[in-house]
């Protein structure tokens, strides 16, 4: 279980051992803390800061990460929303002379948020809180934060931008909309130098061992049903859109991952970003039904993925599509892989994973009770 650099406390010692480690860094390296960097997108983060030559510090309490997923790097296996997590934070923050977060941890179910929203709150928002007071605490001023399309719950527009307006749905949503205000706040009180990034519909993965281990996501939730020889499902097929399926925006989880560096290099150099431009869309402007996604599915397993189609679920909207052109001018980031990279490197992943379908084309269809949809986190 234990990555190569795990610390189960916050034990001093092994910090400054691992950092003076680091000293072969390459000159203009920065010391990154990646919270939640064993999770689905954090790892491979991770892996590119590494690959670069950034000194990297993961602080997860492995509630849905995987220790492995870190490689190289320092795991600190910490509770971000506890309650002496701040000073732990603080300590470790000038141990590892840390220059800028990326904060990925954070609770993501949105059923559940509705169900838990005290929980959620306390979670999302009071680990930021503590994150945020341990950074203005020791001076380290750069953070890239998680946010999510959530924010903007059920938009009547074809193509959200960053203006369209955020009006979440759920706790969830709410949650990273209000760690967007307190970054807004921290900004103006003490000069945090913060962007954060709402993700669409990710998926996909960079290395087949770094597939999103979750099964909440239309990507996973297919493959699962087809792995218990189930057929997928899908909620609606009768929305006003060409097929009569929900349309949203896929990003490969590595164009994200990329986006990440992209947005910490832009605040790191030292520009400084103009008031409308901490807030970042990442898609890649293009939508894909979720018809679409499941004949893909289809294409790169060469099984039979016939759905079954039920009612509409309440609160998916029709149509969720980014325009990704305010994160294209301001960091030149955009998206390099479409639709057929994301679902062959999900179906790689998985194939690499715990429960590698043995395919059988015309699969048979059995009734399951899961889900199948657009979620969006
Ligand atoms: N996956 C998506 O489709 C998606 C879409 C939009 C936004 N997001 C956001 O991106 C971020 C990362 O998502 P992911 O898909 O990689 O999820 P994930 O669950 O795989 O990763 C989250 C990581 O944070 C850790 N973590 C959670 N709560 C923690 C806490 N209180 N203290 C310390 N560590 C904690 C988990 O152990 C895990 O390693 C989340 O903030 C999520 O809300 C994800």
């Amino acid at each position: 279980m234990a990555g190569a650099g795990r610390c189960d406390l916050l034990i001093p010692t092994q910090v400054h051992r691992r950092y003076r480690q680091g000293a072969g860094l390459k000159v203009g390296a920065m010391s990154i803390m990646v919270v939640g960097g064993a999770g689905y997108i954090g790892a491979h983060v991770v892996r590119l800061l590494a690959d670069r030559g950034d000194d990297v510090v993961v602080v997860d309490d492995l509630s849905t990460g995987v220790g492995e997923r870190v490689g190289d790097a320092t795991l600190v296996e910490l509770e971000v929303a506890g309650e002496s997590a701040q000073e732990r934070l603080e300590l470790l923050m000038k141990e590892r002379a840390v220059t800028a977060v990326i904060h990925f941890a954070a609770k993501k179910q949105v059923g559940e948020s509705v169900e838990r929203p005290t929980w959620y709150f306390r979670q999302n928002v009071g680990g930021l809180v503590n994150l945020l007071a341990a950074m203005e605490n020791t001076g380290v001023g750069t953070m890239i934060f998680s946010s999510s399309a959530a924010v903007y719950g059920n938009p009547d527009v074809d193509i959200v931008t960053e203006d369209t307006g955020a009006s979440p749905i759920n706790a969830y949503g709410e949650t990273k909309l209000v760690g967007e205000w307190l970054m807004a706040d921290c900004a103006r009180a003490w000069g945090l130098r913060w962007s954060a990034l709402r993700y669409f519909n990710v998926a996909g993965a960079g290395w087949p061992e770094l597939g999103d281990p979750a099964v909440l996501n239309l990507v996973p939730m297919v493959l699962d049903r087809l792995a218990k020889g189930e057929r997928p499902k899908i909620f609606g097929d009768d929305y006003e859109t060409p097929d009569g399926t929900c349309i949203r925006d896929y990003i490969h989880v590595l164009d994200l991952a990329h986006a990440h560096l992209a947005a910490l290099d832009h605040l790191g150099g030292g520009e400084t970003s103009d008031a409308g431009e901490h807030v970042f869309n990442v898609g890649t402007g293009t939508g894909a039904s979720v018809r679409e996604v499941i004949e893909e599915i289809g294409r790169a397993t060469g099984m039979d993925v016939s759905p079954d189609v039920e009612p509409r679920r309440p609160g998916d909207p029709p149509r969720l599509v980014a325009s990704p052109d305010r994160i294209t001018e301001a960091l030149g980031w955009k998206a390099e892989h479409g639709l057929s990279d994301i679902i062959r490197s999900a179906w790689e992943a998985w194939q690499a994973g715990p429960r590698r379908i043995e395919r059988v084309a015309g699969t048979s269809a059995r009734a399951g009770a899961d889900q199948a949809g657009p979620v969006d986190t």
